[in-house]
């Protein structure tokens, strides 16, 4: 909860030329337009939680001691005190438990504009592979728009007061340019759309909600982009991810 509201003051404090909380009509609460995963369909999948085992974010496992995840998501947590969760589709069961040793932030992470917003959150003990838990690849593609990709999430409406769902939800959505994604925003949010993040649009009651950010955007099979901030929540603008492209050498030279 302190994570949302501390991401929220960061994006009402920075963009009030938008409109940044919008009309929660017909929001169902929760990653918006998804449908529910079985266990091993997205086995890159990480919960990251409190030590009193509250979801607070996702994240992609790209080692057998990371996972990959928003700057936002971990920043201001102490080392060693995220709970990493992997290996389940369900919040209340399942899964095995890993507690982080480290924390590492992109030295570039701007906490207000949400610039170079990637982070890796190290565990104390190595994840075991299975069929459930494997790790994703990191693509080095520089993606345009028009490609088809998924995000995953346990994400929620918070603020509407929506249940997070239990079971993980993926959502099949399409990026666009990013010249297309400024377009769609008013002035800062504009912004804030450097190279370094990648957008997906789709339909208006389809997208990314609190507790989403730091999941993984998936394109056959390789970790695109890392949930960063939406418009809260599916009301027809962009979704905003940070890029993996631009930041594959930071990332590959710890993992
Ligand atoms: C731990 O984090 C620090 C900076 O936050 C980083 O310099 C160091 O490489 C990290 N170590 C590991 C094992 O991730």
């Amino acid at each position: 909860m302190s994570r949302v509201i501390i991401f929220l003051l960061a994006v009402i404090s920075t963009a009030t030329a938008t409109p940044i909380v919008a009309s929660r009509s017909g929001v169902d609460g929760r990653l918006l337009g998804g449908v529910a995963v079985n266990l091993g369909q997205v086995s890159h999948m990480a919960s990251l939680r409190s030590l009193t085992d509250v979801h607070f974010c996702g994240g992609s496992i790209v080692s057998n001691r990371y996972v990959l995840t928003s700057a936002t998501c971990v920043s201001g947590r102490a080392l060693n005190q995220v709970r990493v969760v992997v290996g389940t589709v369900t919040l209340n069961t399942g899964g095995a438990i890993h507690v982080s040793s480290n924390i590492t932030l992109h030295p570039l992470y701007d906490r207000i504009t949400l610039d170079n917003d990637v982070a890796l959150v190290y565990t104390a003990t190595a994840m075991a592979f299975t069929v459930n838990v494997q790790p994703i690849p990191i693509s080095s593609t520089i993606f345009a728009g028009g490609v088809s990709v998924q995000i995953s999430g346990w994400g929620t409406n918070t603020q509407g007061g929506g249940q997070a769902p239990n079971n993980l939800q993926r959502l099949t959505t399409t990026t666009i340019s990013n010249d297309e994604c400024r377009g769609r925003f008013h002035s800062l949010n504009a912004d804030r759309i450097t190279d370094r993040k990648i957008c997906t649009l789709t339909r208006s009651t389809e997208g990314t909600c609190y507790g989403d950010e730091g999941g993984g955007l998936v394109s056959g099979g390789q970790l695109i982009g890392i949930a960063s901030w939406q418009v809260p929540c599916a009301t027809g603008v962009p979704d905003v991810f940070e890029r993996i492209a631009a930041h594959r050498l930071w990332i590959t030279s710890f993992i």
